[in-house]
Parts: structure tokens; sequence; C-alpha cells
């Protein structure tokens, strides 16, 4: 797995994690089991989880907590899920929300 998340620490270890695929915009990644979903796109290199409401900003990580709603994404045809806070699991299909969202039937 290519990634940029931190594997050598010279204080920490790190336990055996499971390896799992999903999606994000189509795309298939690899991701650790029940890492927040927003770790696992940050490690692949991805930054922008969202874009503005109002001025199409791009939004991503910030308080990482689950206070400021950065990082809403849409995940599995939810909107408004904090991705931050919310676990990876196997096959999960995320996507950039674009503004408020559109809610599905
Ligand atoms: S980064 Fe703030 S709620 Fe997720």
């Amino acid at each position: 797995m290519t990634s940029l998340r931190i594997e050598h620490h010279p204080v920490l270890n790190f336990p055996e994690r499971k390896i799992i695929n999903f999606f994000f915009e189509d795309k298939q990644y690899q991701g650790f089991e029940g890492e927040p979903i927003a770790a696992a796109l940050h490690a692949a290199g991805i930054r922008t989880l969202r874009r503005s409401p109002q001025k199409d900003r791009a939004r991503g990580f910030f308080c990482a907590i689950g206070r400021c709603s950065s990082c809403i994404m849409e995940v599995d045809g939810q909107i408004n899920i904090m991705t931050c806070i919310t676990p990876l699991a196997e096959g999960m299909q995320v996507r950039m929300q674009k503004g408020h969202g559109v809610i599905k039937p």
C-alpha cells in the first residue's frame, strides 16, 4: 500500500490492522478497517473532502473530532456524514459532497 502513513516511530508501536477496500469517487483505495474514513483518504493523498455551499471552497480535515463539519461527505448514499469520526468499513462508497448535498430517496 503506497501511502503517507507514519509506519515506523521511535516511541510508538502500531498494532496489526486488517486492510480493506473502499471507494472514493468510484476509484478503489485501501485503508485499515475501523480507522476514520477521513484518515484513510488523507493517507491516500486526498485532501479535499467537500466544497463549501456558498463559495465553493475546498474543505478537508480540520478539527478531526467531529465538531466543525469540515469533513462531511456522502457515504453509502447518505449525506452529511462526519468522516473524521466515522469508521471505515469494507466496500464503502465515499463521495465528495458539493454544497449541502442531495438527499436521495
Ligand atoms: S474535521 Fe471537524 S468534524 Fe470532521
